[in-house]
């Protein structure tokens, strides 16, 4: 079972995705993830990203392939969620080849839908945790104690992409080059399920396993 979580910068395709790799027992692979990893790592691919990430801009689909074609040939096998991939027209076809490559291919592309100034204040709001993943947001789901992880005390670290006028201009990018990718899934024939993320995550959750289990 492949699947994609589609949609704008702060929909919630990581809070979702994470609950949804584990319900339906799946891999959550997240090119964010990776490419923030390859930065933390200081690796020429890492440090080549975050100059496009920094200025919220989308990375070359050339190294984003990359990414994704060792990811997916390392473990075959299990069934992968794809959140915040594809981007562009070009990884969407790209991920088509590769997937019938490995004799595999998509169940459902499942977008989120959020109100822009929703989503500015869910990022600007954003806060995660180095050491345990965990995230939070400032506005609207606080950790107990300001600027600490509830789960490990570790400190909580903001996003160098989560500042206002760079989530703004992650949202100029979705709107031009991402959004089109859904009519490129429509005229292919890859089922598209639009939901409404500006719900409760557990709400949103539920819809989510009922459109997939359809
Ligand atoms: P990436 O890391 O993928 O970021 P993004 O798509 O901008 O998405 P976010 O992580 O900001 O948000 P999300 O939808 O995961 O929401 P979350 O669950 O965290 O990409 C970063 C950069 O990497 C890109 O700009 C680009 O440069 C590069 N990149 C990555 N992939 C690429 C690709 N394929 N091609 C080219 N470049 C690529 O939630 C956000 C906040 O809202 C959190 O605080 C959360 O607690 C809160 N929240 C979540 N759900 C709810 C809810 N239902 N109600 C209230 N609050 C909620």
């Amino acid at each position: 079972m492949d699947i994609i979580l589609f949609g704008p910068p702060g929909a919630g395709k990581g809070t979702q995705g994470e609950l949804l790799a584990e319900r339906l027992q799946l891999q959550r692979l997240a090119t964010g993830d990776l490419l923030r990893d390859a930065g933390r790592q200081g690796t020429p691919l890492g440090r080549e990203a975050k100059r496009y990430m920094e200025a919220g801009e989308l990375v070359p689909d050339a190294v984003i392939m990359g990414l994704v074609r060792e990811y997916l040939e390392e473990d075959a096998e299990s069934g992968v969620i794809f959140d915040g991939f594809p981007r562009t027209e070009a990884q969407a076809r790209a991920l088509d080849e590769l997937l019938a490559e490995l004799g595999r291919s998509l169940c459902a592309v499942a977008v989120l839908t959020v109100p822009d100034e929703q989503l500015i204040r869910r990022i600007s709001g954003r806060c995660t945790c180095p050491q345990c993943g965990a995230v939070y947001n400032q506005h609207l789901d606080p950790p107990r104690v300001a600027g600490t992880c509830d789960r490990c005390h570790s400190a909580l670290v903001q996003r160098a992409d989560d500042d206002e006028a760079t989530a703004r201009r992650r949202l100029e990018v979705y709107a031009q080059q991402t959004r089109p990718v859904i009519c490129y899934y429509e005229r292919t024939g890859t089922p598209v399920r639009h939901v409404a993320g500006d719900r409760p995550v557990d709400e949103v959750q539920r819809t989510l396993l009922e459109l997939l289990a359809r």
